[in-house]
C-alpha cells in the first residue's frame, strides 16, 4: 500500500517524527501529502518549532493546541527580531547590588550576594508577585562561582572557607557542591565533591564552571588568562573523567556537547577532546581547529563567552512553551588578538561557530589528530564580529541563548543579533536584511576572507545605558546601575512572546 492512500490521520503520524528537510520534500512528492501536512496544525507546529531550532514539546503533553504553539512560537520570534518585549518590570537592587557572579537560564536569575555567602534565585515568570520572590541559599563558606543548568534541576557551586581576597596557600582544597536549583536543597543524587587545584605559590584564583548533562567541567586560572588546570567530573557518580593539568596554555574551555570539549589554545588552535562512552576510553584530543594566522607579534587569547545557552524552567513548566535547541545553538567565544609589545594595538573579536559543524569534525575518523587549517574548516561556520568590552574589559555572561547573541554596544545601545540561518535567508530573500557585506567591510580581521555565517541584527532605538545584559529564551536581563547619580540599582527584566 503506498504511502499516498493513507488516510490523512495516519499520514499525519507518520511524517510527524520526519526532520525538516524531509518534511519539506515529503510535501513536494504529492498534492495529497502537502495537502495533509499544510491542514495538520500538529504538522504545522512541528514545521515552526524546526525551523525556529527550538525543542518540540508535543502538544498533548500540555493543555496547549498545536496552532496556538505556532502563534506563540510567532509572538515570540517577532517579539525578539523587533527587540519589542511584550512587558517589562524592574526589580529594585538597591540593598542588594549585583556585584560578583549572576546568571540567566531557563527563566531563572540566580546571583551571589555582595558578601560572598549566600546565593539567590529569581524565577522570572512570577515576577507579577510583590515583592520579588526570592529563594535564598546560606552557605558557611565563600562563593567563587557557580554554574546553571535547568535542564538537570542542577545548580553547581565552588566553596571554599578560604576569602577569596586572600591569596590560597598551597593544597587547599576547594569544595564543589551540587543544588537543586528548584528548590535550592543539596542535591541527594550528587555528594559534594572536594577539588585540589594543583596549586603551589599562587595570589589569585579563579574559577570556571560549565555543565552538560552528567558532566561538569572546572576550569581554574591562577594567573589571568591561562587555564592552570581542567577538571571534568561526572556530578552523580563523583568520578573525575578528565585532570588535565597544563602546559599548553588553554585559555578556553566550553562543552560542544556531553562528549565533547572545546579548549581554546593561546597558540592559536580550537582543539575538540572527546569523551567515549565507554568507561576505559581515555579523553583525549581528536582534533585540532587552526585560526587564522596571525602577523608577526600578535597572539591569540581565545576565551570563554558562553554562559548557560540550554535550560528549560523547572517550575510553572506549563506556563514556558519554548527552549532552543542545544545541538542547534551556536558557540561564542571572546578572541582576542594580542600585541604584547603594544596592548593598544590588541583587538578583540566575539568569534560565533556553529556547534553542529565543528561537531562533524568528529565524524570521520580519518580527522582523528589532524590539523585542519582555517580555510578547511572556519570561513563557512564562523562569524567574526569586532566587540567593544566595557571600560573593565569585561564581557557580561550570559549573552548567548540557542542562535541569539545579544551585546551591549557603546553609548547603551543594545543588539540582538539572531544566527538561524532560516530567517536569515528568508530576510535576504525578502530583500529585506543585507547579508550585511557592505556594512561589515571592515569588521572582517585581515586575511579572514570571506567570513560568512549570516544573521540579522537589531539594535534598541535608544540608549538603555545598561551595564550589563543577560538573554534566555524569553528574556533579557538589564542591570541598570545608577548608582553614582541616584543611588540606585535595579534589574530591567524584559519579557518577550
Ligand atoms: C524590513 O524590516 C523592517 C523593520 O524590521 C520592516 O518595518 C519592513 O517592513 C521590512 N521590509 C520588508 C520589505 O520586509
Ligand atoms: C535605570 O534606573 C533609573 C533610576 O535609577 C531610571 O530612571 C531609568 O529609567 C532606568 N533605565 C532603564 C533603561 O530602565
Amino acid at each position: 500500500m503506498s504511502l499516498l492512500n493513507l488516510p490523512s490521520e495516519i499520514l499525519t503520524l507518520v511524517l510527524l517524527p520526519l526532520d525538516l528537510r524531509s518534511l519539506i520534500s515529503c510535501s513536494e512528492t504529492s498534492r495529497h501529502v502537502k495537502a495533509v501536512i499544510d491542514g495538520s496544525p500538529l504538522l504545522q507546529y512541528r514545521l515552526a518549532s524546526q525551523i525556529a531550532c527550538v525543542e518540540y514539546i508535543p502538544p498533548e503533553n500540555t493543555h496547549v493546541t498545536s496552532s496556538d504553539r505556532i502563534s506563540a512560537l510567532a509572538k515570540l520570534q517577532n517579539g525578539f527580531e523587533e527587540l519589542r518585549p511584550s512587558s517589562t518590570h524592574t526589580v529594585q537592587m538597591d540593598n542588594c547590588p549585583i556585584m560578583h557572579s549572576y546568571g540567566l537560564a531557563g527563566g531563572i536569575f540566580a546571583m551571589t550576594e555582595p558578601a560572598r555567602k549566600a546565593f539567590r534565585t529569581l524565577s522570572l515568570a512570577s515576577i507579577d508577585i510583590q515583592p520579588p520572590a526570592w529563594e535564598r541559599l546560606e552557605l558557611s563558606e565563600y562563593i567563587y562561582d557557580f554554574g546553571l543548568d535547568p535542564e538537570q534541576d542542577l545548580l553547581v557551586i565552588i566553596s571554599s572557607v578560604l576569602h577569596p581576597d586572600n591569596p590560597p596557600p598551597p593544597d587547599t582544597g576547594f569544595n564543589l557542591r551540587f543544588y537543586r536549583l528548584s528548590t535550592l536543597s543539596p542535591h541527594e543524587e550528587a555528594p559534594a565533591l572536594i577539588m585540589l587545584p594543583s596549586t603551589s605559590i599562587v595570589d589569585w584564583i579563579d574559577f570556571e564552571v560549565d555543565c552538560c548533562e552528567d558532566k561538569v567541567a572546572v576550569t581554574v586560572f591562577f594567573l589571568h588568562g591561562s587555564v592552570d588546570h581542567l577538571l571534568v567530573y561526572d556530578w552523580k557518580t563523583g568520578e573525575l573523567c578528565l585532570d588535565l593539568t597544563d602546559d599548553d596554555s588553554y585559555s578556553a574551555c566550553t562543552f560542544l556537547s556531553r562528549d565533547v570539549l572545546l579548549l581554546g589554545k593561546r597558540s592559536g588552535t580550537l582543539d575538540l577532546w572527546a569523551f567515549g562512552r565507554s568507561p576505559d576510553y581515555v579523553c583525549e584530543r581528536e582534533v585540532s581547529l587552526l585560526l587564522p594566522p596571525l602577523p608577526p607579534g600578535l597572539l591569540y587569547f581565545p576565551m570563554r563567552l558562553e554562559y548557560s545557552p540550554k535550560g528549560q524552567c523547572y517550575k510553572g513548566q506549563q506556563s514556558r512553551k519554548f527552549r532552543a535547541s542545544y545541538a542547534e545553538s551556536v558557540v561564542a567565544l571572546r578572541i582576542t588578538c594580542e600585541m604584547e609589545e603594544d596592548r593598544s594595538l590588541s583587538k578583540d573579536w566575539i568569534v560565533i561557530l556553529s556547534r553542529k559543524t565543528l561537531l562533524q569534525h568528529l565524524q570521520s575518523p580519518e580527522n582523528r589528530g589532524v590539523h585542519l587549517l582555517w580555510e578547511q574548516w572556519g570561513p563557512s561556520t564562523s562569524r567574526w564580529l569586532p566587540c567593544d568590552s566595557d571600560a573593565s574589559g569585561r564581557i557580561w555572561p550570559t549573552v548567548i541563548c540557542g542562535q541569539r547573541l545579544i551585546i551591549l554596544r557603546h553609548g547603551g545601545f543594545i543588539q540582538l543579533l539572531d544566527f538561524n540561518q532560516y530567517r536569515w535567508r528568508k530576510s535576504l530573500a525578502n530583500g529585506n536584511a543585507t547579508d550585511r557585506q557592505d556594512e561589515d567591510a571592515d569588521e572582517d580581521q585581515d586575511g579572514l576572507g570571506d567570513v560568512r555565517l549570516g544573521y540579522i541584527s537589531k539594535i534598541s532605538q535608544q540608549s538603555v545605558d545598561w551595564k550589563g545584559v543577560m538573554l534566555d529564551d524569553e528574556w533579557i536581563v538589564g542591570i541598570n546601575d545608577t548608582t553614582d547619580t541616584d543611588g540606585k540599582f535595579s534589574l530591567e527584566i524584559w519579557r518577550f512572546g
